[in-house]
């Protein structure tokens, strides 16, 4: 096995931190929207986590199999919202990050000529892409939704 460079290292200790991160917002998020009555947003947030937790997953098999301990540090606390736009206008920036992060680290394993790695990260970044333009048309959808109830209200 080649060694892997420290920096591929460190991408992969930060993914594992963000993806635990991802899990533990969606899995809040899912509680919350249950507490909401929102059944239908819990259970699309549940959905997010596994997606979440099988990333986390691919990044503890990949650290293992290049023989480091995984280590996650610093999950960032989970973002607060009042109402389900807000909770989704948070997941796009944690999302963003997310592909932020892993651009610019299969750029890196490119660079240094790592291709094992560099599938893997240029996997995920179409996975969280995809996320986020999920995320981005229930936004959407909502504010639709919200916008046929003001003009409903409008009516009588
Ligand atoms: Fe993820
Ligand atoms: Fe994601």
């Amino acid at each position: 096995m080649d060694a892997v460079h420290p920096r591929v290292l460190g991408y992969l200790g930060r993914a594992l931190s963000l993806e635990l991160t991802a899990v533990q917002q969606y899995m809040t998020q899912a509680s919350l929207a249950e507490t909401w009555g929102d059944s239908e947003a819990a259970a699309r947030f549940r959905r997010e986590t596994v997606e979440e937790m099988r990333h986390a997953e691919q990044i503890v098999q990949r650290m293992l199999a290049v023989g480091v301990a995984p280590a996650a540090s610093q999950l960032r606390p989970v973002a607060q919202a009042p109402d389900l736009a807000g909770l989704l206008r948070r997941d796009l920036d944690l999302e963003d990050d997310l592909v932020n992060l892993y651009a610019e680290a299969s750029r890196f394993c490119r660079l240094v000529g790592d291709c094992v790695q560099e599938t893997l990260f240029n996997q995920l970044l179409q996975e969280e892409q995809h996320h986020g333009e999920e995320l981005a048309g229930w936004l959407k959808e909502l504010g639709r939704l919200e916008r046929s109830r003001d003009d409903e209200r409008a009516s009588f």
